[in-house]
Parts: C-alpha cells; structure tokens; sequence
C-alpha cells in the first residue's frame, strides 16, 4: 500500500505541475512518427547565446549542447571545415541533435544536459542560459522537478528542446526549432526559409499569422535535398536542408545541398586518410565528379549510401540530369509542402478543450484516492 503511494506521488506532482503551469505544452511539436526507426531523426535548433556574441565561441556552443564533433557544428552552419573552435558563434547559431518522438510529442533525445550552479533557478537557465528553446516548466517537467524554485546546485538536468521528426506533407524534411526574433512575421520567415505561410501555421497549429509572437519556439519545416542513397544503406535516412551540409560515412562523404538544384551533392572530404576511407567510384568517375553528354545533360557520380555489413564500402553511381529542364524549374514554383494538411484551428482547440478535461478529471481521482 505504501509503496502504491509512494508511486503515486510523481503521478500527483505531475497534475499539480499541469495544473499551476498550463504553458507548459505550449511549445510542444507534434511528433507521431513512430518505431522502427521513424521516431527518431537529427533536428536541427536554433540558438542566439542570450549574453551576445562576445563570450559565445563555437566551442562555447558545443559544450553547452555536448555536440560531439566541433565539424559537426561547423557543417549544421554551412561554415567551412578550417572554422577554429575560437571562432565566434553566428547568430543564430544551428545546433544539430538527434531528436526523439514519444507520445506524440518530440524532443531532444537525452542532450542537452545542464548541471546547476549555485545562484541558477529554473527560469534562468531556461531563457538566460538557453535562449528561450525551452520554458522553466518544460525543464521541471521532463526532470520530475516538484518545486521550479528549488534545484540543488550539481543537479544534473535533461533540457528537452522541442523537435519533430514528422515528414511534411509526406515529405521528409528537417524540422528546425527557432525562437522568433522581435519584429518578425510568419511570411518573412516562410521567405527566409524556402517554405509557405500555410506550411508554418498548420505545423504549429496556429489560428493565423498575427498570433506569431516575439520569443515563440517555432517549428520551422526545412525542405531537404532529394538523394540516390540506398534504402538499404546504413545513411538512408540522409536529410540536407539548403545551407548546410553533413559529413557521413565515418566523415569520409561530405554533402551539401543546394536550393538551385535541390539534390544532394555529395564529394570525398578533403584531408582525410585516404587509408581508411575506401574509394568511391562509378566506373572511371570518381564521387562528384560530373561530366556533359549533350549541352542539356549532365552525368554525375552521385553518392549512394554507405554500408558496413560486410565491410565499409561507399557506394555511388552515375545519375544524368537534364540541366536544361532544370534551369527551368523554380524551387518555388513546386513547394516541397503543400497546404494540403491544413489542420482546422477550432478542431484542434475542441480535442485539446477534451485532453485537458480529462486530465483533470485524472488528477482529481488521485487526490481523492490520498
Ligand atoms: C498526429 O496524431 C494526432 C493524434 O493521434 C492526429 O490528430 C494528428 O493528425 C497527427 N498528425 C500528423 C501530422 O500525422
Ligand atoms: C548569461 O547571463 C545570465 C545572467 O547574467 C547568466 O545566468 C547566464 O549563465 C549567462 N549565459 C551564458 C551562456 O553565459
Ligand atoms: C520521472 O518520473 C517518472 C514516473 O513518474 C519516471 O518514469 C521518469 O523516469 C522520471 N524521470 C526522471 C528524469 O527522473
Ligand atoms: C538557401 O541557402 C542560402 C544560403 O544560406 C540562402 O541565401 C537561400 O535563401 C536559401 N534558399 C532557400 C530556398 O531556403
Ligand atoms: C536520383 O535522384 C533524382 C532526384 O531525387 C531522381 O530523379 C533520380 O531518378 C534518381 N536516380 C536514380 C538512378 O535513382
Ligand atoms: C543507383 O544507386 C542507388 C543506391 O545504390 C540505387 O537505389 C539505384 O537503383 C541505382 N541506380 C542505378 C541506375 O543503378
Ligand atoms: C574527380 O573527383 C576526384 C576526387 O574527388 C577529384 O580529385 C578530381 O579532381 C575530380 N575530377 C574532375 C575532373 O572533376
Ligand atoms: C562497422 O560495424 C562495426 C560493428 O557494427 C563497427 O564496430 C565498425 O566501427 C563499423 N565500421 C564502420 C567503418 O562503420
């Protein structure tokens, strides 16, 4: 019986949390894609150190998100691989973690972490040292913290950054969780980054554009770049979004992509023993190389994936593409999301209206039981 209650008591914390906090869940990203394998992707964030850019160096950054690579960092920024580590932060730096999807909601998969210092609150390391990605309320929940007010200086707590993994329109895309900057608009951003008004209030299930407000995390849908990977190569999964590129196959491909083109482009990366990453050839082309057939196509040893089942092996093939066709298709003219999902605002209030009723109803039940 008591240790019925004692379990209970992270139950009955949780509705007194819900209760004294209903912003909580405001910044929440609907995330339902589900196991094996779709419930978790690389996300990327955006992060403009709150003290200005004078004590945010690139290595500042890192640490703070416990990013593994410093290169990582440097390709999330589309920053080129000789960046030092000294170098200052762009702002808004983009921060590329893995992202996880649970109960239809997404967040940062266990990183980052933050261990308190004495004279921290909840609240301060949520907006001062965090930028606002999260609320004190997202923190205290995620860390079964009862009092906001009371943290113990060394305590080590999980900030789950709101994320998504969600294809867009049965697009895939990169979801990128920005923190609107004063004086922003919903088309100014849709503008910004390649996608549509429509795209931008259905995804965050606003009511309309003037509801976008200074400070907001918002759930940014980036068009990736399409590819010729394998879907049994270990990379399959390779999302690029426009300005930025990753380095995959144990670093040995590095791929950037291209808002002209909207296809991966993919090349050996430069520097890197040539001992330990295997060749990657299509015939007598090497990876990128590119050559023209006509004056409208172009052949290419486009990268395919890498796999390690039997051993490491880089694989490529050669695509042809009519560079003339092309040149005469505008990104915006074929959105990579349609307005098709539109999800109706009123609906949306009336299930959240009946969620939040019968959380109540729950959190009642177990009062009473005490
Ligand atoms: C996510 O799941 C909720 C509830 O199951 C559903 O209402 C919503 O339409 C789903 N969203 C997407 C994008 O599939
Ligand atoms: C920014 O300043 C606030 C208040 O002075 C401090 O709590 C916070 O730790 C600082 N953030 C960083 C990243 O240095
Ligand atoms: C918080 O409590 C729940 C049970 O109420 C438990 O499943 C979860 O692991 C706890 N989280 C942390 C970070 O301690
Ligand atoms: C692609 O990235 C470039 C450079 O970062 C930027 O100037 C351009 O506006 C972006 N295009 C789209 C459609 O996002
Ligand atoms: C390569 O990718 C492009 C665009 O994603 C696609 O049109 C083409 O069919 C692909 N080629 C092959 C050989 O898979
Ligand atoms: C190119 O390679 C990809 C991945 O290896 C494969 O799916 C595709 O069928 C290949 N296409 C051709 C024309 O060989
Ligand atoms: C082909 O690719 C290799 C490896 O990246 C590179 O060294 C070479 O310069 C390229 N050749 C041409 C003609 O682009
Ligand atoms: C291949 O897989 C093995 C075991 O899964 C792993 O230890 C090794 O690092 C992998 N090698 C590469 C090049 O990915």
């Amino acid at each position: 019986m008591a240790a019925a209650r004692t379990a209970l008591l992270p139950l009955l914390l949780l509705c007194l949390l819900l209760a004294a906090a209903p912003s909580a869940w405001a910044a929440r990203f609907a995330c339902n894609a589900t196991a094996p394998r779709a419930n978790t992707c690389q996300a990327l964030i955006s992060y403009s150190p709150p003290n200005g850019t004078a004590t945010a160096t690139l290595a500042a950054v890192r640490a703070l998100f416990q990013l593994r690579s410093h290169r990582g960092l440097l390709a999330a920024n589309g920053l080129p691989l000789s960046t030092p580590p000294t170098a200052p932060a762009p702002t808004p730096l983009r921060v590329r973690l893995p992202c996880l999807c649970s109960g239809g909601a997404g967040a940062t998969f266990q990183r980052p972490t933050y261990r308190v210092r004495a004279g921290d609150t909840l609240d301060a390391i949520a907006r001062g040292v965090f930028a606002g990605l999260v609320t004190f309320q997202d923190i205290a929940a995620a860390n079964n913290v009862s009092d906001p007010n009371k943290v113990a200086v060394g305590q080590q707590l999980w900030i789950p950054v709101p994320c998504s993994c969600d294809p867009v329109a049965g697009q895939p895309v990169v979801h990128y969780t920005y923190v609107v900057p004063a004086g922003s608009s919903v088309a100014g951003i849709a503008q910004e980054f390649g996608t549509t008004e429509e795209t931008i209030l259905a995804v965050n299930k606003m009511p309309d554009a003037k509801s976008l407000l200074a400070g907001q995390v918002l759930d940014v849908p980036l068009r990736a770049c399409g590819s010729n990977i394998s879907n049994t190569a270990v990379d399959r999964n390779l999302l690029v979004p426009n300005g930025t590129y990753i380095l995959t196959a144990n670093n040995c491909v590095m791929c950037g992509c291209s808002s002209s083109t909207w296809q991966l482009d993919c090349q050996p990366t430069q520097g890197l023993s040539s001992s330990f990453c295997p060749v990657a050839k299509c015939g007598d082309m090497f990876l990128g190389n590119t050559s023209s057939t006509s004056s409208c196509e172009t052949t290419k040893c486009s990268y395919g994936g890498y796999t390690n089942t039997t051993s490491f092996t880089i694989l490529a093939n050669l695509t042809t593409s009519n560079v003339c066709n092309a040149a005469g298709m505008s990104p915006t003219a074929q959105p990579a999301h349609s307005s098709a999902f539109r999800l109706e605002p009123a609906r949306w209030r009336w299930t959240e209206l009946v969620v939040s009723l019968h959380v109540v109803l729950l959190c009642l039940g177990y009062l009473r039981q005490d």
